[in-house]
Order: C-alpha cells, then sequence, then structure tokens
C-alpha cells in the first residue's frame, strides 16, 4: 500500500522529520512542495528530487498575514494538491523558577509558529478542500504532534502546551467536518523523540549527544502507518502514551457534543 495522497504541500521540509517525509514520498510518485524559511535547503532538495517530482517554496509561517496569499499561490500554481502537511515546528527549554531567564517573546514565537500558524494555514486551505470534497477527490491535512502534549515535559512547558492546543484543535475540527458531512481527512503524526535539528543549541545537547529513533526508521514507520490508513499514527514510546491519555478523548469528542447539542437543542450547533 502507498501514501494515500499524490500532491503534498509539505510545511517544514528542510530538515528532520519534514526533509525525510518529502525524499521518502517522492520515490513513491508523490510530488511534494516543500516549504521552510531556508532557501538553499529548498533548492537541493529540488535539484535532488527534480523539478518535475518537486517544488519549494520559501515561507516564514510565522508572518501570520502573509498566509493567505501564500495559499491562493499554491492552490494557482497546485490546483491538485491533494494534502497539506502541517509538520513545522520549534522548541525552546525555558524555566519559571528563574524568570529572568524566561524570554516572553520566545513564548509567543513558539506559540505562533508550533499553534497559530498551523490554524492560519488550516484556515486558508479550507475552502479548496471542502470544494474538491464535493466533487468526490480525497483531500486531508495531516498534523504532526508529540507525546508532549500529553505528557508535559517541564524544560519544554511552552511547547508542550503549544502542541496540547494543537491536538485539541486537530480533533475538534474533525468532528467539524464530520458533523458538516464534508469527508475532509484530518490526520496526526504523534512522535516520539527522534534524532533532528529540533533540539540543537539546547543545554547538554550537541553532535555527541542527539538520542531519539533515527529519522528515517520514524519515516518509515509514520509512512507505513499512512500507507495502511490510519487517521492517527503513533509511532514508538509515542504510541503508548497517546494510548494512555489520548485514544479515549478523540472516541469521545464527538459523542459528548452530540450529546450536548441533543440537551441544548440549537444553542451549541452552527445548524
Ligand atoms: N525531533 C523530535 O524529537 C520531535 C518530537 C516530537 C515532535 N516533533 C515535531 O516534529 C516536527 C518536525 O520537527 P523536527 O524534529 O524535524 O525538527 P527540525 O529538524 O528542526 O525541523 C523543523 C522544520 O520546521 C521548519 N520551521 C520552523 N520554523 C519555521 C517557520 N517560522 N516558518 C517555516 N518553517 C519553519 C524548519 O524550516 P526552516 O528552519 O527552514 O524554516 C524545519 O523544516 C515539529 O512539529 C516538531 O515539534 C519532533
Amino acid at each position: 500500500m502507498a501514501f494515500p495522497y499524490k500532491k503534498v504541500l509539505l510545511i517544514g521540509a528542510t530538515s528532520g522529520i519534514g526533509l525525510e517525509l518529502a525524499e521518502q514520498l517522492v520515490p513513491q510518485g508523490v510530488h511534494v512542495i516543500a516549504v521552510g524559511r531556508r532557501q538553499d535547503r529548498l533548492d537541493s532538495f529540488v535539484a535532488k528530487a527534480g523539478e518535475a517530482k518537486a517544488s519549494g517554496v520559501a515561507l516564514d509561517i510565522a508572518a501570520i498575514d502573509k498566509i493567505p496569499a501564500f495559499a491562493k499561490g499554491i492552490i494557482d500554481a497546485h490546483p491538485d494538491l491533494d494534502c497539506v502537511f502541517l509538520n513545522a515546528g520549534v522548541q525552546y527549554v525555558m524555566d519559571f523558577s528563574k524568570p529572568q531567564t524566561v524570554d516572553l517573546a520566545k513564548i509567543q514565537h513558539e506559540m505562533t509558529v508550533n499553534y497559530i500558524s498551523m490554524v492560519a494555514l488550516t484556515h486558508a486551505f479550507v475552502p479548496f478542500f471542502q470544494e474538491k470534497a464535493a466533487r468526490g477527490d480525497k483531500v486531508a491535512f495531516i498534523y504532526t504532534t508529540t507525546a508532549l502534549m500529553s505528557l508535559p515535559y517541564p524544560m519544554v512547558l511552552n511547547y508542550s502546551a503549544s502542541k496540547a492546543a494543537l491536538h485539541a484543535f486537530i480533533i475538534s475540527i474533525r468532528e467539524q467536518f464530520k458533523h458538516a458531512r464534508q469527508p475532509i481527512g484530518v490526520l496526526e503524526l504523534v512522535t516520539p523523540l527522534v534524532q533532528t535539528e529540533l533540539h540543537n543549541g539546547q543545554p547538554g545537547w550537541g553532535p555527541d549527544f542527539n538520542p531519539g529513533m533515527p529519522v528515517v526508521d520514524f519515516v518509515k514507520a509514520s509512512l507505513a502507518g499512512f500507507a495502511a490508513g490510519d487517521e492517527t499514527v503513533a509511532v514508538g514510546q509515542a504510541k503508548a502514551i497517546f494510548d494512555e491519555f489520548e485514544a479515549e478523548k478523540g472516541r469521545r469528542v464527538g459523542p459528548a457534543w452530540a450529546a450536548i447539542r441533543k440537551a441544548m437543542g440549537k444553542a451549541h450547533t452552527f445548524d
């Protein structure tokens, strides 16, 4: 079985998990539109994959006001786009027991990149996917989250909070699309510790210390999960944590909303 989408907009494709996803998707016949801030990395990916199979568009997703025009440009150039994979992320270490070390600008930036920009990108592509889904095309958003959304890691407390926010958004929009009978896939990749650039510059991390799952193995397992049709692909140690803390939540959100609608009539529905 192969990856179920043919043209993927991959946000955060210049290193780590995103770059490896791009490099494993292209040989499967998937056209990858790679996005990140580093133009040189985008250029070398496209040069290696070939322009028939890959494209690169530079964007700083923290520039929220640029997202609508970015989305229009992508949709105009790639009307056959069928998957938006929201993988970008940043992670900052901070310690509130030493508040003088906490940089509020970093908190804001982390929340913007990991959450607000994901919401803004989703918002920008929903009308396009609604039209495609109404025509019977299979389309999906995929989001990269982490085991830390369920079990916050105190060293990266704001990162954990930003991903918890993203996960809450994911399970709610999934229910909204289902309720509106709009068959737009909302998929999630729940990630354990993986060897990437995410922790570069953090205390103790360096060329001799970057533990976690090798990125090639992680991406192979992830793509196997999506090829099998899984809505949530949780890999390695992240699977045990997801199953313990999140699986039941995902099952209950829809029925709980239905019960509230039943009890409250029109109060809590947009119908
Ligand atoms: N590695 C782990 O242990 C781990 C664990 C759990 C979850 N994750 C998640 O996996 C995802 C990928 O991270 P990674 O581990 O592969 O780290 P990475 O190697 O640092 O890659 C991060 C990617 O995000 C992009 N990005 C960051 N800020 C951006 C911005 N403002 N605008 C556009 N693109 C931006 C980077 O591109 P540019 O720098 O070129 O902009 C890069 O392509 C993230 O969502 C992360 O939270 C990773």
